[in-house]
């Protein structure tokens, strides 16, 4: 697991804002929406690798460093860390940036699993492309 660090690791992927239907009963952003956006973010990476259609096999290690307050702009990164065979890992960091002060803070990180499919949803070689 890379070390936290002051700036985000990877491209940016995906962009949302944690809205009040997503809180948990303590007022913060539930951690299952952001695993989804988390999953999103890495699903869209692996089909630009894939060059095609893939599904999450796995969640790999995943920390919750910062609780996510309600109308926070959360931005996903993303990279690759390992093509396998038929597997893709990407590593997932979701920042948040405060409104007022700018400042980008990391509050969850982990790694997503996919593997490539064809047209009939048949894990394929990854370095096959589209089907
Ligand atoms: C994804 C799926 C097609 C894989 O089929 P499978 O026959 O189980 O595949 P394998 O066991 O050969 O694994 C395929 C690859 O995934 C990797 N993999 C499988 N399970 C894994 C796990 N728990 N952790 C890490 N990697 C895993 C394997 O190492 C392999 O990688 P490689 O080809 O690069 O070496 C099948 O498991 C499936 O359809 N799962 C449901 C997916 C889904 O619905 N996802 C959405 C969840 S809501």
């Amino acid at each position: 697991m890379p070390a936290h660090t002051e700036s985000p690791t990877g491209t940016l992927t995906l962009q949302t804002i944690s809205m009040p239907a997503d809180t948990n009963p303590f007022g913060d952003i539930f951690g299952g929406w952001v695993m989804a956006q988390m999953d999103i973010a890495g699903a869209i990476h692996a089909n630009e690798v894939a060059k095609g259609r893939v599904t999450t096999v796995a969640v790999g290690s995943m920390s919750f460093i910062r609780p996510v307050p309600v109308g926070a702009i959360i931005s996903c990164y993303t990279s690759t860390r390992r093509i396998g065979n038929t597997s893709i890992r990407v590593w997932v960091e979701v920042w948040i940036k405060d409104f007022l002060t700018q400042k980008i803070s990391l509050v969850t990180e982990g790694e997503y699993i996919y593997v490539a499919l064809d047209e009939q949803g048949h894990k394929r070689p990854v370095r096959l492309g589209n089907g």
